[in-house]
């Protein structure tokens, strides 16, 4: 449902200044040189998610209709099914669980006619504790559900079933604004919440111009986010709710023990600032039970790798194995589903009705070597290794050096023969490659350079390798997605990803209209052996089958941790660059000191060998400055790019 789109922005400073409370973001004095290095590790760490969440959520089963039974019967199906053993910790209810904001304390009320543990002494003493206790002597954890707005999605977007909050405009204003420090207080102290989602349609579906606005049923809330248009979406001041939401997590849990999932369905360059803000952030709008939907949410994440890692995870959005296209009828396209969110590091939040689940959807939901290449301990997203619109091949870097795991994904409606080289593999020709198919849980026959698969339309395989890498003596940066960190992207203007699948909408009547547009913003983002723009990485006709692709006046951070000796690049602008005539300086930092340095590079010059000593390193920063100002963005390549032991 792309329901959050197609909303005008009102958003004037005069507008928030009348509607009392909502600050813009502060206009910047003095902000620091993007490009300049710091000589420190930039990515903020805080929250509890070293691996990717796994667990079960409410919305994708029972929408507002969730109560205690439903919520219980699934844990317990968790517990009893060996799923938790497997890692399905978290038990989040989504939106439905409350009844209001009481007044005049504006203390949040649960709706105890749906869970009825929460009963206290009078209606409107209500507590979730019970239940965060129950779950958590089950060794389970549990996930609250709010808004970063005043309201929340289910009241933005009813649906005729929908369980709402009750009483007056106040008693509705159920989401954290001007609340922020009173409900994270009740949910992680008082109640004892692990996890919290927060959601914000309370940015875009309030707008003084919405029929239920009008009619005086809420406040009117600036449109800050408007899902079609990332130019008109007000990023700076949205960053800001959520980054002052993690302060105040950090505050009341100051042990870090907690999750914060940013759910604003990746608009407002989430993918750029996800990272500082949240342990995980939707990247694109809801999942629905159909495969060209699961293909946009997927497709939202698959070129993201360089912008995940450890701590820090793309969310394509819960899964939603065991419904309609992806249910015990259709197990090829629910295993795809699942082995594509494993690979590239996805949450794996079950959104399915476990009381009733037949064993062949436990056995997608528990496939243990399918789960493992979720939870190596690296934290790499798989890279792609080959992409078209038909099929895909995605690698990823397991912790053991000479081991990856591997996805290819026939997304076509033709039967395809798809070859495996030690290429895609980054592994030495003619040597062994050892191979281990993850679903049936045996050994495949081992072989060299290459080996062919058919695939069916909509199948995917995914495999175990094990072989010799290529750099025997160290590793590609593109093998190390979870140790780069994007300081500066280059990005000058946000555009709009057209990578992007984009289904036929079903929530309004499906082809009304001229039909979705490329919406999420990313386009020209860091790639792993890739252009920006998803060209081959390519100087002066000579193709880098590893490397980092980015904008010029960028700055990547590598966590090298001083563990190993050399860099080295052959960089330069790349032949697809937008821009031919201003030329790039090529610079390398280990812990803010300049190591090594190239002459400025113009379209016309040969790629320059570029080599530092990087022996006791822990940051090592690599900056691409243009010289002066192109009228195209500048394409570059870091062909090659590899640290040494
Ligand atoms: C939004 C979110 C969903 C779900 C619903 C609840 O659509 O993206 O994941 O939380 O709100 O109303």
């Amino acid at each position: 449902m792309s329901l959050k789109g197609g909303y005008q922005a009102l958003a004037c400073t005069g507008l928030f200044a009348a509607l009392g409370g909502f600050m813009p973001a502060p206009a910047v004095g003095s902000t620091p040189d993007p490009l300049e290095p710091t000589g420190q590790w930039m990515e903020k760490s805080f929250g509890s998610a070293a691996l990717p969440p796994m667990g079960w959520n409410s919305w994708n089963a029972f929408h507002t209709q969730i109560d205690e039974a439903k919520l219980i019967g699934s844990a317990q199906a968790i517990v009893d099914s060996g799923l938790r053993d497997l890692g399905y910790r978290y038990i989040n209810i989504d939106d439905g669980w409350w009844q209001k904001r009481r007044q005049p304390d504006g203390r949040m009320v649960v709706r105890t006619s749906i869970f009825p543990s929460a009963t206290g002494a009078g209606p409107e003493e209500t507590s979730l504790r019970p239940l965060v206790d129950r779950l958590h002597s089950m060794q389970l954890k549990a996930g609250i559900y709010s808004d970063i707005g005043r309201n929340a999605c289910s009241q933005g977007y009813p649906s005729p079933d929908s369980l709402l909050p009750t009483g007056t405009v106040a008693e509705r204003e159920v989401g954290l604004y001007d609340h922020l420090a009173q409900d994270l207080t009740l949910y992680f102290q008082e109640w004892g919440f692990d996890y919290i989602k927060v959601d914000g349609c309370g940015l875009n579906a309030f707008s003084a111009d919405k029929p239920a606005v009008k009619a005086g049923q809420f406040r009117a809330f600036p449109a800050l986010v408007v899902s079609d248009s990332i130019n008109q979406t007000r990023v700076a001041d949205i960053r800001n709710l959520y980054g002052r939401l993690r302060d105040e997590l950090m505050r009341v849990r100051p042990m870090g023990d907690f999750v914060f999932s940013i759910c604003n369905w990746g608009t407002a360059n989430v993918r750029a600032w996800g990272r500082d803000y949240g342990n995980l952030w939707r990247t694109s709008d809801d999942i629905e039970p159909r495969w060209a939907r699961m293909l946009y949410n997927f497709d939202s994440v698959a070129t993201r790798e360089l912008y995940s890692g450890p701590g820090h995870w793309n969310d394509p959005d819960m899964l939603y194995v065991g419904q309609g296209e992806f249910d015990a009828n259709h197990l090829t396209e629910a295993r795809t589903h699942f082995a594509l969110w494993s690979i590239v590091d996805a949450p794996l939040l079950i959104g399915y009705d476990l009381r009733q689940a037949p064993k062949a959807l436990l056995e997608v939901l528990g496939a243990p070597e399918i789960v493992a290449v979720n939870q190596d301990p690296a934290g790499n997203q798989g890279v792609l290794a080959y992409t078209s619109d038909d099929l895909q091949i995605f690698v990823k870097q397991l912790a053991a050096r000479d081991e990856k795991a591997v996805v290819i994904f026939n997304r076509g409606t033709e039967q395809v023969n798809a070859v495996l080289t030690a290429a895609h593999l980054k592994f030495r020709p003619g040597t062994t490659i050892q191979v281990r198919d993850l679903w049936r849980r045996r050994d495949l026959p081992a072989f060299t350079d290459e080996v062919t698969f058919a695939l069916a339309p909509r199948e995917s395989v995914t495999l175990r390798v094990k072989g010799q890498p290529l750099l025997a003596d160290g590793m590609y940066l593109s093998e190390m997605p979870a140790r780069l960190y994007v300081a500066a992207d280059g990005i000058d203007a946000l555009q709009a990803d057209p990578q992007i699948h984009r289904p036929v909408n079903m929530g309004d009547g499906t082809t009304r209209g001229s039909g979705p547009r490329p919406a999420l913003a990313g386009w020209g983002g860091a790639r792993a052996d890739s252009t920006p723009y998803n060209n081959e990485l390519r100087l002066r006709g000579k193709a880098y089958t590893s490397g980092i692709g980015v904008l010029a006046n960028s700055r990547l951070q590598v966590r090298a941790d001083g563990q190993f000796n050399q860099f080295s690049a052959q960089v330069g602008m790349d032949d697809s660059s937008l821009e031919q005539r201003t030329k790039v300086r090529f610079e390398v930092y280990g812990d803010g000191r300049l190591l090594a340095r190239s002459p400025a590079l113009g379209a016309m010059d040969a790629p320059f060998d570029l080599d530092a000593k990087v022996a006791g390193v822990k940051t090592i920063e690599l900056v691409a400055r243009e010289m002066g100002k192109g009228s195209a963005p500048a394409v570059v390549a870091w062909g090659a790019a590899a640290l040494r032991h």
